[in-house]
Protein backbone atom coordinates (compact mmCIF):
# COMPACT_ATOMS: atom_id res chain seq x y z
CA UNK A 1 0.00 0.00 0.00
CA UNK A 2 0.91 3.46 -0.18
CA UNK A 3 4.13 5.40 1.32
CA UNK A 4 3.65 9.52 2.64
CA UNK A 5 5.18 11.34 4.74
CA UNK A 6 4.20 13.42 7.49
CA UNK A 7 3.97 14.59 10.88
CA UNK A 8 2.37 12.46 13.94
CA UNK A 9 0.67 15.43 16.33
CA UNK A 10 -1.34 13.38 18.59
CA UNK A 11 -1.12 9.87 20.64
CA UNK A 12 -4.26 7.83 20.68
CA UNK A 13 -5.47 6.18 24.47
CA UNK A 14 -4.18 3.26 23.10
CA UNK A 15 -0.89 4.55 22.91
CA UNK A 16 -0.11 4.40 18.62
CA UNK A 17 0.96 7.96 16.90
CA UNK A 18 -1.55 9.75 15.05
CA UNK A 19 -1.29 11.36 11.55
CA UNK A 20 -3.23 12.35 8.63
CA UNK A 21 -2.66 10.92 5.23
CA UNK A 22 -2.56 13.15 2.31
CA UNK A 23 -6.51 12.42 1.67
CA UNK A 24 -6.88 13.75 5.65
CA UNK A 25 -7.50 10.32 6.87
CA UNK A 26 -6.45 9.68 10.50
CA UNK A 27 -4.05 7.17 10.75
CA UNK A 28 -2.78 5.27 13.50
CA UNK A 29 1.09 4.64 14.08
CA UNK A 30 2.54 1.81 16.47
CA UNK A 31 6.47 2.87 17.67
CA UNK A 32 5.41 6.62 16.54
CA UNK A 33 5.24 9.42 18.93
CA UNK A 34 4.05 13.43 18.28
CA UNK A 35 7.20 15.33 16.97
CA UNK A 36 7.87 12.75 14.33
CA UNK A 37 8.49 13.59 11.18
CA UNK A 38 8.47 10.06 8.74
CA UNK A 39 7.69 8.05 6.32
CA UNK A 40 4.41 6.16 6.57
CA UNK A 41 3.39 3.04 4.88
CA UNK A 42 -0.34 2.58 5.26
CA UNK A 43 -1.32 -1.49 6.15
CA UNK A 44 -5.16 -1.18 6.76
CA UNK A 45 -7.54 1.69 5.34
CA UNK A 46 -11.14 1.89 6.88
CA UNK A 47 -13.66 3.98 5.94
CA UNK A 48 -12.61 6.55 8.29
CA UNK A 49 -9.12 5.68 10.00
CA UNK A 50 -6.04 3.83 8.87
CA UNK A 51 -3.20 1.90 10.43
CA UNK A 52 0.68 2.28 9.42
CA UNK A 53 3.82 1.25 10.13
CA UNK A 54 7.10 3.39 10.43
CA UNK A 55 9.12 3.31 7.15
CA UNK A 56 11.82 5.91 8.13
CA UNK A 57 11.85 8.21 10.48
CA UNK A 58 12.74 11.54 8.82
CA UNK A 59 13.30 13.60 11.96
CA UNK A 60 12.89 12.17 15.52
CA UNK A 61 10.91 13.85 17.93
CA UNK A 62 12.88 16.06 20.66
CA UNK A 63 11.40 13.07 23.24
CA UNK A 64 12.34 9.88 21.51
CA UNK A 65 15.24 8.18 23.31
CA UNK A 66 17.50 5.28 22.50
CA UNK A 67 15.18 2.22 24.22
CA UNK A 68 16.76 0.58 27.38
CA UNK A 69 15.84 -2.98 25.75
CA UNK A 70 17.35 -4.16 22.85
CA UNK A 71 14.32 -6.55 22.48
CA UNK A 72 12.28 -3.43 21.60
CA UNK A 73 10.13 -2.74 18.40
CA UNK A 74 7.78 -3.37 16.21
CA UNK A 75 8.61 -5.94 13.87
CA UNK A 76 8.16 -9.39 13.75
CA UNK A 77 9.98 -11.07 16.15
CA UNK A 78 10.97 -8.06 18.58
CA UNK A 79 8.89 -7.68 22.44
CA UNK A 80 5.73 -5.07 21.73
CA UNK A 81 5.72 -5.05 25.59
CA UNK A 82 7.05 -1.71 26.21
CA UNK A 83 5.68 -0.06 23.46
CA UNK A 84 6.78 3.77 24.66
CA UNK A 85 9.87 2.67 25.93
CA UNK A 86 11.26 5.45 23.10
CA UNK A 87 9.35 7.86 24.72
CA UNK A 88 11.63 9.96 27.98
CA UNK A 89 10.03 9.28 31.09
CA UNK A 90 8.27 13.19 31.69
CA UNK A 91 6.74 12.95 28.38
CA UNK A 92 5.18 9.84 29.03
CA UNK A 93 4.26 11.00 32.17
CA UNK A 94 2.44 14.40 30.77
CA UNK A 95 0.99 12.05 27.96
CA UNK A 96 -1.15 9.75 29.90
CA UNK A 97 -2.02 12.74 31.95
CA UNK A 98 -3.31 14.45 28.43
CA UNK A 99 -5.26 11.11 27.26
CA UNK A 100 -6.88 11.41 30.93
CA UNK A 101 -8.32 14.96 30.49
CA UNK A 102 -9.27 14.24 26.60
CA UNK A 103 -11.36 11.16 27.64
CA UNK A 104 -13.04 12.68 30.84
CA UNK A 105 -13.88 15.57 28.35
CA UNK A 106 -15.31 13.80 25.70
CA UNK A 107 -17.49 11.19 28.29
CA UNK A 108 -18.78 14.71 29.13
CA UNK A 109 -17.02 13.53 33.21
CA UNK A 110 -14.75 16.79 33.00
CA UNK A 111 -16.10 19.53 35.46
CA UNK A 112 -14.71 22.96 36.69
CA UNK A 113 -14.60 21.50 40.60
CA UNK A 114 -13.27 17.86 39.55
CA UNK A 115 -10.00 17.12 41.63
CA UNK A 116 -7.68 15.82 38.70
CA UNK A 117 -3.73 15.58 40.19
CA UNK A 118 -1.26 14.91 37.75
CA UNK A 119 -0.25 11.00 37.37
CA UNK A 120 1.80 9.66 40.09
CA UNK A 121 4.77 8.44 38.60
CA UNK A 122 6.65 5.45 39.40
CA UNK A 123 9.90 5.66 41.63
CA UNK A 124 11.20 2.80 39.14
CA UNK A 125 10.74 3.02 35.45
CA UNK A 126 12.74 -0.17 35.30
CA UNK A 127 13.04 -3.22 37.40
CA UNK A 128 9.31 -2.65 38.77
CA UNK A 129 7.34 -5.53 37.35
CA UNK A 130 6.07 -8.12 39.84
CA UNK A 131 4.31 -10.88 38.03
CA UNK A 132 5.12 -11.91 34.04
CA UNK A 133 3.30 -13.91 31.42
CA UNK A 134 6.37 -15.24 28.96
CA UNK A 135 5.72 -17.38 25.87
CA UNK A 136 7.06 -20.28 24.61
CA UNK A 137 7.19 -22.54 22.01
CA UNK A 138 9.41 -25.24 23.93
CA UNK A 139 12.53 -23.80 22.26
CA UNK A 140 12.66 -20.29 23.55
CA UNK A 141 11.12 -18.18 25.96
CA UNK A 142 9.91 -14.43 25.68
CA UNK A 143 6.84 -12.20 24.76
CA UNK A 144 4.65 -12.07 21.50
CA UNK A 145 5.52 -9.84 18.63
CA UNK A 146 3.31 -6.75 19.02
CA UNK A 147 2.90 -7.52 14.58
CA UNK A 148 2.14 -10.79 14.98
CA UNK A 149 1.36 -13.71 17.58
CA UNK A 150 4.75 -14.58 16.44
CA UNK A 151 7.40 -16.01 19.65
CA UNK A 152 9.62 -12.69 20.41
CA UNK A 153 12.89 -14.32 22.18
CA UNK A 154 14.48 -12.41 25.08
CA UNK A 155 17.62 -12.99 27.26
CA UNK A 156 16.06 -10.39 29.91
CA UNK A 157 13.59 -7.94 30.20
CA UNK A 158 14.92 -4.57 32.26
CA UNK A 159 11.16 -3.52 33.84
CA UNK A 160 11.08 -7.23 35.78
CA UNK A 161 12.64 -7.02 39.44
CA UNK A 162 15.41 -8.90 39.99
CA UNK A 163 13.62 -11.38 41.15
CA UNK A 164 11.88 -12.18 37.96
CA UNK A 165 15.29 -11.26 36.30
CA UNK A 166 16.67 -14.36 37.59
CA UNK A 167 13.75 -16.76 37.57
CA UNK A 168 14.20 -15.93 33.46
CA UNK A 169 17.18 -16.62 33.40
CA UNK A 170 16.44 -19.84 35.36
CA UNK A 171 14.00 -20.54 32.83
CA UNK A 172 15.95 -19.96 29.81
CA UNK A 173 17.85 -22.71 31.57
CA UNK A 174 15.71 -25.51 31.18
CA UNK A 175 15.21 -24.98 27.35
CA UNK A 176 14.53 -26.68 25.17
CA UNK A 177 11.40 -28.00 27.00
CA UNK A 178 9.40 -30.53 25.23
CA UNK A 179 6.45 -29.78 28.56
CA UNK A 180 6.15 -26.74 26.72
CA UNK A 181 6.02 -27.64 23.55
CA UNK A 182 3.05 -25.82 22.15
CA UNK A 183 -0.53 -27.78 21.95
CA UNK A 184 -2.94 -28.60 19.17
CA UNK A 185 -4.04 -25.19 17.59
CA UNK A 186 -1.92 -23.00 20.15
CA UNK A 187 1.24 -21.55 18.36
CA UNK A 188 2.65 -20.62 21.67
CA UNK A 189 2.55 -21.92 25.95
CA UNK A 190 2.23 -19.29 28.50
CA UNK A 191 4.46 -19.43 31.45
CA UNK A 192 3.24 -17.20 34.66
CA UNK A 193 5.37 -16.30 37.33
CA UNK A 194 5.40 -13.69 40.15
CA UNK A 195 7.56 -13.37 43.34
CA UNK A 196 6.02 -16.26 45.05
CA UNK A 197 6.52 -18.97 42.40
CA UNK A 198 9.00 -21.46 42.36
CA UNK A 199 10.74 -21.90 39.06
CA UNK A 200 10.93 -25.80 39.04
CA UNK A 201 7.14 -25.63 40.00
CA UNK A 202 6.11 -23.85 36.46
CA UNK A 203 3.00 -24.93 34.58
CA UNK A 204 2.51 -23.96 31.24
CA UNK A 205 -0.74 -22.17 30.49
CA UNK A 206 -1.38 -22.50 34.48
CA UNK A 207 -2.79 -18.52 35.40
CA UNK A 208 -1.29 -17.03 38.46
CA UNK A 209 -3.60 -15.29 40.84
CA UNK A 210 -3.93 -11.50 39.99
CA UNK A 211 -2.25 -9.36 42.07
CA UNK A 212 -1.08 -5.67 41.20
CA UNK A 213 1.99 -5.59 39.29
CA UNK A 214 4.07 -2.68 40.19
CA UNK A 215 3.83 -3.25 43.83
CA UNK A 216 5.23 0.39 45.18
CA UNK A 217 2.43 1.57 43.36
CA UNK A 218 0.10 -0.90 44.73
CA UNK A 219 1.22 0.87 48.36
CA UNK A 220 0.38 4.58 46.88
CA UNK A 221 -3.03 3.43 45.72
CA UNK A 222 -4.03 1.86 49.15
CA UNK A 223 -2.83 5.17 50.33
CA UNK A 224 -5.14 7.20 48.07
CA UNK A 225 -7.54 5.03 48.94
CA UNK A 226 -6.86 4.86 52.93
CA UNK A 227 -6.61 8.94 53.22
CA UNK A 228 -10.12 9.13 51.35
CA UNK A 229 -12.27 6.62 53.61
CA UNK A 230 -15.05 8.01 55.91
CA UNK A 231 -14.85 8.12 59.31
CA UNK A 232 -17.16 8.02 62.17
CA UNK A 233 -20.14 5.90 62.51
CA UNK A 234 -20.42 2.52 64.16
CA UNK A 235 -22.88 1.50 62.06
CA UNK A 236 -21.08 2.02 58.33
CA UNK A 237 -20.92 -0.74 55.99
CA UNK A 238 -19.01 -1.33 53.00
CA UNK A 239 -19.40 -3.59 49.73
CA UNK A 240 -16.59 -4.31 47.74
CA UNK A 241 -16.39 -5.96 44.13
CA UNK A 242 -13.86 -8.02 42.36
CA UNK A 243 -11.91 -7.74 45.45
CA UNK A 244 -9.46 -10.60 44.67
CA UNK A 245 -7.79 -11.94 47.63
CA UNK A 246 -7.92 -8.64 49.45
CA UNK A 247 -5.27 -6.29 48.70
CA UNK A 248 -7.76 -3.59 49.16
CA UNK A 249 -10.43 -4.94 51.66
CA UNK A 250 -7.50 -4.78 53.80
CA UNK A 251 -7.80 -1.26 53.54
CA UNK A 252 -11.05 -1.11 54.22
CA UNK A 253 -10.71 -2.53 57.50
CA UNK A 254 -8.21 -0.25 58.15
CA UNK A 255 -11.20 2.42 58.46
CA UNK A 256 -14.37 2.52 60.56
CA UNK A 257 -16.16 -0.12 58.71
CA UNK A 258 -18.51 -2.60 61.21
CA UNK A 259 -19.68 -4.67 57.97
CA UNK A 260 -17.37 -5.82 54.88
CA UNK A 261 -18.90 -7.42 52.14
CA UNK A 262 -16.43 -8.69 49.44
CA UNK A 263 -17.14 -10.19 46.39
CA UNK A 264 -15.14 -11.95 43.37
CA UNK A 265 -15.24 -14.56 40.88
CA UNK A 266 -12.07 -16.86 41.70
CA UNK A 267 -13.11 -18.94 44.09
CA UNK A 268 -9.72 -19.51 45.85
CA UNK A 269 -8.97 -16.16 46.37
CA UNK A 270 -12.14 -15.15 47.80
CA UNK A 271 -11.97 -18.57 50.20
CA UNK A 272 -8.36 -16.86 51.11
CA UNK A 273 -9.78 -13.34 51.63
CA UNK A 274 -12.43 -14.65 54.09
CA UNK A 275 -10.41 -16.79 56.03
CA UNK A 276 -7.79 -14.28 56.44
CA UNK A 277 -10.33 -11.10 57.61
CA UNK A 278 -13.27 -13.43 59.13
CA UNK A 279 -15.26 -12.42 61.17
CA UNK A 280 -15.54 -8.93 59.59
CA UNK A 281 -15.75 -9.59 56.04
CA UNK A 282 -18.17 -11.71 54.78
CA UNK A 283 -17.81 -13.05 51.20
CA UNK A 284 -19.71 -14.05 48.21
CA UNK A 285 -18.01 -15.96 44.76
CA UNK A 286 -20.01 -14.68 41.46
CA UNK A 287 -19.62 -13.64 38.17
CA UNK A 288 -21.03 -10.29 38.55
CA UNK A 289 -20.72 -9.67 35.21
CA UNK A 290 -23.47 -12.32 34.80
CA UNK A 291 -25.37 -11.38 37.37
CA UNK A 292 -25.54 -9.69 40.43
CA UNK A 293 -27.65 -11.83 42.46
CA UNK A 294 -25.63 -13.11 44.93
CA UNK A 295 -25.15 -9.58 45.90
CA UNK A 296 -29.06 -8.62 46.36
CA UNK A 297 -29.19 -11.77 47.87
CA UNK A 298 -26.52 -11.33 51.01
CA UNK A 299 -28.11 -9.80 53.78
CA UNK A 300 -26.86 -6.04 54.39
CA UNK A 301 -24.72 -5.66 50.77
CA UNK A 302 -26.81 -3.36 49.26
CA UNK A 303 -27.52 -1.24 52.40
CA UNK A 304 -23.54 -0.41 52.29
CA UNK A 305 -22.86 3.42 52.82
CA UNK A 306 -19.62 2.90 50.66
CA UNK A 307 -19.26 0.71 47.23
CA UNK A 308 -15.20 0.38 46.21
CA UNK A 309 -14.69 -1.96 42.96
CA UNK A 310 -11.86 -3.16 41.04
CA UNK A 311 -12.87 -4.86 38.04
CA UNK A 312 -10.70 -6.08 35.25
CA UNK A 313 -10.46 -3.94 31.88
CA UNK A 314 -13.79 -4.35 30.80
CA UNK A 315 -15.27 -2.36 33.90
CA UNK A 316 -18.61 -2.77 35.45
CA UNK A 317 -21.30 -1.62 33.13
CA UNK A 318 -24.14 -3.04 35.36
CA UNK A 319 -23.11 -0.37 38.05
CA UNK A 320 -25.80 2.15 37.68
CA UNK A 321 -28.28 -0.15 38.20
CA UNK A 322 -26.41 -1.52 41.56
CA UNK A 323 -26.12 2.28 42.42
CA UNK A 324 -29.72 2.21 42.02
CA UNK A 325 -30.52 -0.52 44.34
CA UNK A 326 -28.50 0.95 47.25
CA UNK A 327 -30.40 3.68 49.06
CA UNK A 328 -28.17 4.59 51.79
CA UNK A 329 -24.89 4.12 49.39
CA UNK A 330 -23.02 8.06 49.76
CA UNK A 331 -19.83 7.22 48.10
CA UNK A 332 -18.29 5.25 45.34
CA UNK A 333 -14.86 4.41 44.99
CA UNK A 334 -13.95 3.18 41.23
CA UNK A 335 -10.10 1.52 40.66
CA UNK A 336 -10.14 1.23 37.13
CA UNK A 337 -7.25 -0.22 35.00
CA UNK A 338 -9.29 1.04 32.13
CA UNK A 339 -9.87 4.67 30.70
CA UNK A 340 -12.38 3.82 28.05
CA UNK A 341 -14.71 1.45 30.74
CA UNK A 342 -14.19 3.59 33.35
CA UNK A 343 -15.83 6.70 31.13
CA UNK A 344 -18.40 4.78 30.32
CA UNK A 345 -19.57 3.53 33.77
CA UNK A 346 -19.49 6.83 35.36
CA UNK A 347 -21.26 8.31 32.47
CA UNK A 348 -24.12 6.48 33.16
CA UNK A 349 -24.55 7.04 36.88
CA UNK A 350 -27.53 9.32 37.34
CA UNK A 351 -26.91 13.32 37.75
CA UNK A 352 -27.54 12.50 41.79
CA UNK A 353 -23.75 11.62 41.84
CA UNK A 354 -20.55 14.02 40.92
CA UNK A 355 -17.26 12.60 39.85
CA UNK A 356 -15.54 14.28 42.68
CA UNK A 357 -11.57 13.31 42.33
CA UNK A 358 -9.60 11.52 39.55
CA UNK A 359 -6.27 10.67 40.59
CA UNK A 360 -4.46 8.68 37.58
CA UNK A 361 -1.49 6.70 38.93
CA UNK A 362 1.54 4.79 36.94
CA UNK A 363 1.45 1.49 37.22
CA UNK A 364 3.12 0.18 34.12
CA UNK A 365 6.12 2.84 32.80
CA UNK A 366 7.08 2.28 29.19
CA UNK A 367 3.54 1.05 28.32
CA UNK A 368 0.28 3.20 27.53
CA UNK A 369 -1.44 1.78 30.89
CA UNK A 370 -2.89 4.24 33.25
CA UNK A 371 -4.55 3.03 36.29
CA UNK A 372 -7.22 5.20 37.96
CA UNK A 373 -8.36 5.71 41.32
CA UNK A 374 -11.91 7.82 41.55
CA UNK A 375 -14.00 8.97 44.22
CA UNK A 376 -17.52 9.66 42.91
CA UNK A 377 -20.10 11.12 45.79
CA UNK A 378 -23.82 11.16 46.17
CA UNK A 379 -24.81 14.91 45.66
CA UNK A 380 -25.61 16.68 48.84
CA UNK A 381 -29.71 17.75 49.49
CA UNK A 382 -30.84 20.01 51.76
C1 LIG B 1 -8.12 -5.73 38.81
S1 LIG B 1 -8.35 -7.22 39.74
C2 LIG B 1 -8.62 -6.54 41.35
C3 LIG B 1 -8.35 -7.46 42.50
C4 LIG B 1 -8.14 -6.82 43.86
N1 LIG B 1 -9.01 -5.70 44.09
C5 LIG B 1 -6.68 -6.41 44.06
O1 LIG B 1 -6.41 -5.21 44.25
O2 LIG B 1 -5.82 -7.30 44.03
C6 LIG B 1 -9.87 -7.74 39.15
C7 LIG B 1 -10.52 -8.88 39.88
O3 LIG B 1 -11.74 -9.16 39.19
C8 LIG B 1 -11.99 -10.53 39.31
N2 LIG B 1 -12.94 -10.88 38.23
C9 LIG B 1 -12.69 -11.04 36.91
N3 LIG B 1 -13.82 -11.33 36.25
C10 LIG B 1 -14.81 -11.37 37.17
C11 LIG B 1 -16.20 -11.62 37.11
N4 LIG B 1 -16.79 -11.92 35.96
N5 LIG B 1 -16.92 -11.57 38.25
C12 LIG B 1 -16.34 -11.28 39.41
N6 LIG B 1 -15.01 -11.03 39.55
C13 LIG B 1 -14.26 -11.08 38.43
C14 LIG B 1 -10.63 -11.20 39.20
O4 LIG B 1 -10.66 -12.48 39.82
C15 LIG B 1 -9.75 -10.19 39.95
O5 LIG B 1 -9.60 -10.56 41.30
Amino acid sequence: MSIFEGLITDLSYKGQGVTRDPTGLSIFVHGALPGDVGKFRIVTRKKRYGFAVLEELVKPSEHRVTPLCRHHGFSNGLCGGCPWMMIDYSEQLARKDQIVRSQLLRSKLLHQDLILPSIISSPQSTGYRNRAKFRSDGKAIGFQSSASNALAPIDDCVVLTTDLRAKLRKLREMLPNSKWAPQAGRPLVTIEVDELTRVEDVMPNLPIRFHQGNSQQNDKLKCWLRDRLPGGGAKRSALELFAGSGNLTKVLLSGSFQDVFAFDSDKKAISDLGKNFSPKVQVGVANLFSSIKAVEGMPGALNAEVLLLDPPRSGFSQLASLVNKMPQLERIFYISCDLASFCRDVAKLSDEWVLKEVQPIDMFPHTPHIELAANIERKMTY
